[in-house]
């Protein structure tokens, strides 16, 4: 069992493409990590699914890399953390703990018809039907109607749901029944951060609404118990360790960055980027684009909420490069690529993959490259590919500078692109701030590591994790504004060319 001598607590950060287990000590530092990747299953165009199995046994091989590595056991871990891909959508039979149907990744687009059916028109604000209860627009990106997805089209799912043999979670809610036991005696729980992504949770009290649960056909009795994100929920039946945090990955990057006041932001550079800006007690509607959502709540405290710009595709346009077209063939050579000319060469790509998300929110978007020439060579192109995610970054800082009472000053970031200079360089010019990265990048990880910590009493609170916050690199904006304004004029003409693709 753990003690009171335990001096690690350990993380798991199951995201997009990959699933990773990360020891961290008292000082806040990395002191090893498993990682694997799982398949991307892609069985139509805008369809993306994951395996849940593979899944959760890539979860216990990455902790047995991760402990090993450390030359740790369960006896050394104070408490575990979880935090994971949002809105990513498992169902699973209560009894056998067999997922009725692969998940439904949140990039997927299937459910757009469903999406326009409980629009019910075409009408301006038709899509913010339930926006006032849990803060967000209707879309393919959230969990509610991909759970309704499932419950329509697998054949048996819906009695079996009525007859309370099926479980919806997202993948905190998977990873922390199966590691609690599965079938014999799983904890089926989910976080406020996590909950917050399925359209299913009323924002304003914390609790599943009846109304869009009705609206959607959801049976309240398979949804999981919310729980706020940093207590004890249950006990890892393999290493007796308490699983004591769960928080949506970019919900823990805000907790890894300590942005606990209001005003406090930062931006994810993931498999797509996510600008989330610490609005405090709180619920700011948003009129640009933006969804409101819970930022974290500790243990015996009022949540804490925040404006959230979602972008789904940047880091996963590298990949497309790597993976789909073959222009590189590590992820990290297109720096070099795109560092061999001066611009673009008048290319633009915008990649949206699966539509647009924020400020856009248009389901009927596809990606395109405009602005081709015979002057545009590969290397334009990886420019142009990695200036799409600084220009759909503004998009939303200006989202958020018009929503919110405090305007965004500088911009603290972290994910796998900060480490790409060129990138952070043209994001602080075409944004006009600063751009921050802090020592310890991994902050997905280390957020989820201290909310189990402080449940646990390893950490005090969010002064201690504040306290260990250092700057490491800034960013300060070198392109004369008027350059940066005529960029990203062409930037949204580019944009409106991905409009009307898809009937
Ligand atoms: O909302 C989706 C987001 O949580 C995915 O994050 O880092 O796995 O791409 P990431």
């Amino acid at each position: 069992m753990s003690g009171a001598a335990a001096g690690h607590v350990l993380a798991v950060d199951q995201g997009t493409t990959s699933t990773r287990a990360v020891v961290v000590d008292h000082g806040g530092r990395i002191v090893s990590v498993g990682q694997k990747e799982h398949r991307q299953i892609l069985p139509r165009a805008g369809w993306v699914e994951h395996d849940p199995v593979e899944i959760w046994s890539s979860t216990r091989e990455v902790i047995g890399l991760a402990l090993g590595r450390a030359n740790l056991t369960g006896k050394d871990l104070a408490a575990i953390g979880i935090t994971n891909q949002r809105e990513t959508t498992v169902v699973w039979d209560r009894h056998t703990g067999e997922p009725v149907h692969p998940a439904i990744v949140w990039q997927d687009t299937r459910t757009a018809g469903l999406v326009a059916e409980l629009a019910g028109s075409d009408e301006p604000g038709a899509a913010d039907r339930f926006k006032e209860i849990c803060g967000l627009p209707l879309a393919t990106y959230f969990a509610g109607p991909k759970v309704a997805w499932i419950l329509r089209h697998v054949p048996g799912a819906r009695e079996r749901a009525e007859a309370g043999d099926l479980l919806f979670g997202t993948m905190d809610s998977w990873l922390v029944w199966n590691l609690t036991g599965g079938p014999d005696g799983g904890v089926h729980v989910t976080d406020v951060t996590n909950a917050s992504r399925t359209m299913l949770m009323d924002l304003r009290t914390l609790t599943w609404s009846e109304e869009v649960a009705d609206a959607m056909r959801v049976p309240l009795p398979m949804l999981p118990q919310i729980r706020t994100s940093s207590e004890v929920y249950g006990t890892s039946d393999k290493l007796g360790v308490p699983i004591a945090g769960l928080l949506g990955d970019q919900h823990a990057a805000m907790v890894g960055q300590a942005c606990f006041e209001p005003g406090m932001s930062k931006n994810t550079y993931g498999t797509g980027n996510f600008l989330l800006v610490n609005t405090g007690p709180q619920i700011v509607p948003s009129e640009h684009g933006l969804l409101s959502t819970v930022c974290y709540q500790f243990e015996g405290q009022d949540p804490v909420y925040a404006l959230e710009g979602s972008i789904a595709v940047t880091g996963s346009l590298v990949q497309w490069l790597r993976d789909n077209v073959g222009l590189i063939a590590e992820s990290a050579q297109i720096e070099e690529l795109a560092a061999e000319v001066e611009d673009n060469g008048g290319c633009y790509v915008v990649p949206a993959f699966s539509g647009l998300f924020a400020p856009y929110w248009r389901d009927d978007a596809r990606g395109a490259i405009v602005g081709l020439t015979r002057y545009v060579t590969r290397h334009h192109l990886a420019r142009a590919a990695l200036e799409a995610t600084a220009y759909q970054t503004r998009e939303v800082v200006e989202a958020m500078d018009a929503d919110a009472a405090t305007p965004v000053t500088e911009l603290r970031v972290d994910g796998g692109m900060v480490g790409n200079e060129l990138l952070m360089q043209f994001q602080a010019d075409i944004l006009g701030l600063d751009v921050v990265r802090p020592a310890v990048t991994e902050t997905t990880a280390l957020g989820a590591a201290y909310a189990a910590g402080i449940a646990v009493g390893f950490w005090e609170g969010t002064q201690d994790v504040a306290s260990r916050w250092r700057e490491d690199h800034r960013w300060s904006p070198q392109m004369p504004a008027e350059h940066r304004e005529r960029l990203f004029r062409t930037w949204k003409k580019a944009v409106t060319r991905t409009f009307d693709w898809v009937d």
